[in-house]
Order: C-alpha cells, then structure tokens, then sequence
C-alpha cells in the first residue's frame, strides 16, 4: 500500500473533506455485501483511509434496510434512494439494486454530487450505459463498477503470470460462470427474469465472466455464434420480496413467463489473436456458484473456479506438471487483506467486496493503493459485449435439410 491522506483531504470533484460518509441503496443479497464491504475497508491494509462514516441503508422493503442497517451498523435506514440523494452527510454510495433501476438512480446521485458504485451490469441497455457515462462525465464524481471478481488474489495472481509472459501468449480462455438459483420450475419470479434476450443469465453472470476475460487476455475483438436458450418458461409470483436468488419465500397459484435465457453460450476472438468460448447458465444443478476458467497460453495454463477461491492451479511448459497453488502474502490482496494473513489461511467472495469498497474508497480520497475500480466507460465497453452477444445469435450457421 502505498502514501495515505492523514486527516483532511481534497475529495475529487468537491471541497476538502475529513470524512467519507457512505450509503448502499438496496439489502438485498449483494447490496449486504457492500454494506459489510465499508463496514470492513478500514480493517485492511495500510492506515491512511479517511474515516469512513457508516450512515445509511436504503430499501423499497422498510423491514430489510431497517435491519441491514442494525446488522452492519450503519446510522440510519431509509426506504427510498432520493433521500440518499438528499442527505448532506452522505458522500460516496453503493447502488444495488435491480439492473433497471440503475440508470435512474445513478443519474439522480451523480447530479446530487455524489460518488457512486454501481453494480454491474452498469444498465440494462447499452443506451442506458451510454447516458451514465455522459452523467458520470459531467458530475466529475468517480463513478465505478462493481465486477467484484477482479478482486479474487487467485486470478490477481494468474494475471500477474500472464502480464510478466511467464505463461507466454494466452491462446485459449475457456470460462464458464454455471449456477443452480433457477434450476427449479418453482424458484420464485424476480425480476432476474425479466426482461428481452441477453438481461436474463447472460447479464446476470455472464457480465462477470466476459469481464474476466478481458481482465486476464485484453480486449475482445468480435463474438460468435451465440446459442440462448430458456429452459423453464414460467414462474411463480411469490407472495412477498424475492430477494437475491429467493429461496424459501412463500408462492402464490399465479405464474408469470420468464423473458430472458437460462443458458447462454458463445466464441470470441481477442484482439491478440487468442480466442474464448463461454458458457453460463443458471440451471445447472448442483453447481451454486461456479465462476471458473482455464486458460491455455504458449508455455503453461493456469486454472481457477472461484468454489475454491483461495487457490489456484498453474503449469509450465518447463516442468510439465499441474499444480495446486494455496494463495498466500505473495499474492495479490493477502498481505494485509486479511485478519489472519499467513499462507494457507483461506478467504471468500465477501473479502472481493471489502478489497472493492476499499478501492473505491481510496480513489474518492486520493490515497494510492489497491488498483482503481472499473470507470463507467468499463460498464458500457461490458454492455457493448454482451449486446454483441445477442446478436451474434442470429448468426445462422445451420445444416441443409
Ligand atoms: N458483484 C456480484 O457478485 C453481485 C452479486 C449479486 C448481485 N449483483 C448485482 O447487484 C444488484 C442487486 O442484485 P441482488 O441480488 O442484491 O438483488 P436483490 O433482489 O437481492 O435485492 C434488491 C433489493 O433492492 C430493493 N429495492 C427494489 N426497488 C428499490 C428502490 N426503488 N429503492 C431501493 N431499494 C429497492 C429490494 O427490496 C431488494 O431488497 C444487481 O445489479 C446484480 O446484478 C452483483
């Protein structure tokens, strides 16, 4: 980690400040993990951070922000994102809400002055994403995006193999992001399935997966063949909120259709000539959360699946072998990233979160340290893949007769 702010600081686009006052707008499944995310940022890694004020937690749902915010210990509770907007004593937020909801919101906190976090994917149309670019740009607030699984030391490190040409030239990344939250025709209607060709897995996961790539190999020149498929067409409305992948939230008799995919597949060439193939899907049973790749170079491969997060495996052209690697203080993140921070001392998808909202943290404040979140442009460049994808489907390469 390198130089920290002590005591006051000159916040980017407004006046010098002393404090980050922070909010996450939305309880839901990821929108807890933000909230734990502040709660932790100042636990990791050199001193130097600002103070970060826990201040608010805003729900449509009063009883879930009530209680997030009890839990994570943040100030106050709020039930609608314009009181966010509002509230002098708030500076940096969190946006975790439904895809749909993004634009608007983020739009709204960009002009009330506010630095913002939204989840990925950025918008649900690359129209969208366009706009908050534009909004970002004219705010000079930073404006980031939560692909949360740059933050894995796992695939920090396989990227450090590929950046120092250890591996030689990628060639091949084959990554699949599978999860089981839809593979029963009685999983709750939210508003994941909602929404045309490409919001449904493609969106939900796949972002992440196709941000990965970019990550490890560099940009991705075109997609092709993409294969979307729903295998379940309707579901039921559940009686109260579906949050996150809704389990156990009582059903009503009424069905409603799905409108986006369960499975997506597709190939990809990058720029530097390696090419991709991808799958993800949200009924794959038995897998919950499966983000995983292997990447094949000119002289080794490396391996992750994030159902084992804190390792990784890696050959060499030299020695032949596939080997396990356990991450530890050598590795990204490690050193300083964890309470216990000695080899071998696992970690989990909840620290990718505390690693971000330290970043995003730290960017606001002008302390150097953890690499920079992705900026809108990322989010948009993201949307702009995904819609590729989608159209690629149309790309018809069927047998005669
Ligand atoms: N980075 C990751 O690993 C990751 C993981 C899961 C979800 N996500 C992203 O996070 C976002 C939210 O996903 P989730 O699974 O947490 O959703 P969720 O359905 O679990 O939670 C959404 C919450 O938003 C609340 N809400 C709805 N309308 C609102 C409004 N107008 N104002 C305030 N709150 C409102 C709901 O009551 C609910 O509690 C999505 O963009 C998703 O893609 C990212």
């Amino acid at each position: 980690m390198a130089g920290a702010a002590a005591g006051r600081f000159e916040s980017k686009g407004s006046a010098v400040k002393s404090s980050i006052g922070v909010a996450v707008i939305g309880a839901g499944m990821a929108g807890r993990a933000h909230a734990q995310g502040y709660r932790s940022a100042s636990t990791v890694f050199a001193a130097g951070l600002p103070e970060v004020r826990l201040v608010a937690i805003a729900d449509a749902n009063e009883t879930l922000g009530a209680d997030a915010a009890r839990r994570y210990g943040y100030e106050r509770a709020e039930t609608d994102w314009e009181a966010i907007a509002a509230a002098p004593d708030i500076d940096a937020v969190s946006v975790v809400v439904a895809n749909t909801l993004h634009r608007e919101i983020v739009e709204g906190l960009l002009a009330a002055g506010k630095h913002v976090l939204c989840e990925k994917p950025l918008a649900p149309t690359v129209e969208d994403a366009r706009a908050m670019v534009q909004a970002a740009e004219k705010a000079d607030r930073v404006a980031a995006v939560g692909f949360s699984f740059r933050r894995s030391p796992a695939v920090g490190a396989i990227r450090e193999r590929v950046a120092s040409g250890e591996l030689g030239r990628p060639l091949h990344f084959n990554g699949h992001y599978w999860c089981d939250y839809g593979c029963s025709a009685d999983a709750p209607m939210s508003w994941r399935y909602k929404g045309g060709p490409g919001s449904g897995a493609l969106a939900d996961i796949g972002s992440h997966l196709i941000d990965m790539a970019e990550f490890l190999c560099g940009p991705v020149e075109s997609v092709h063949g993409a294969v979307l498929s729903t295998v379940i067409p309707d579901r039921p409305v559940p009686l109260g909120t579906a949050i996150g992948h809704a389990g156990g939230v009582e059903l009503s008799d009424r069905r409603e259709a799905v409108e986006n995919e369960d499975m997506a597949t597709f190939t990809a060439t990058f720029q530097s000539g390696a090419v991709g193939t991808f799958s993800v899907s949200r009924v794959a049973h038995g897998l919950p959360n499966a983000l995983g790749f292997e990447l094949f170079c000119a002289d080794g491969s490396a391996a992750f699946d994030v159902s084992r997060p804190a390792e990784f495996t890696v050959s060499d052209r030299v020695s032949g072998d596939h080997r396990r690697v356990l991450t530890g203080p050598e590795h990204p993140y490690i050193a300083g990233g964890l309470a216990m921070d000695f080899p071998g001392v696992a970690h989990g998808i909840n620290d990718f979160f505390t690693y971000q909202a330290r970043a995003f943290l730290e960017e606001i404040a002008g302390v150097d340290g953890l690499p920079r979140c992705a900026d809108f442009a990322a989010g948009l460049r993201n949307l702009e893949l995904l819609d590729a994808v989608v159209r690629s489907a149309g790309s018809d390469g069927s047998l005669p007769g």
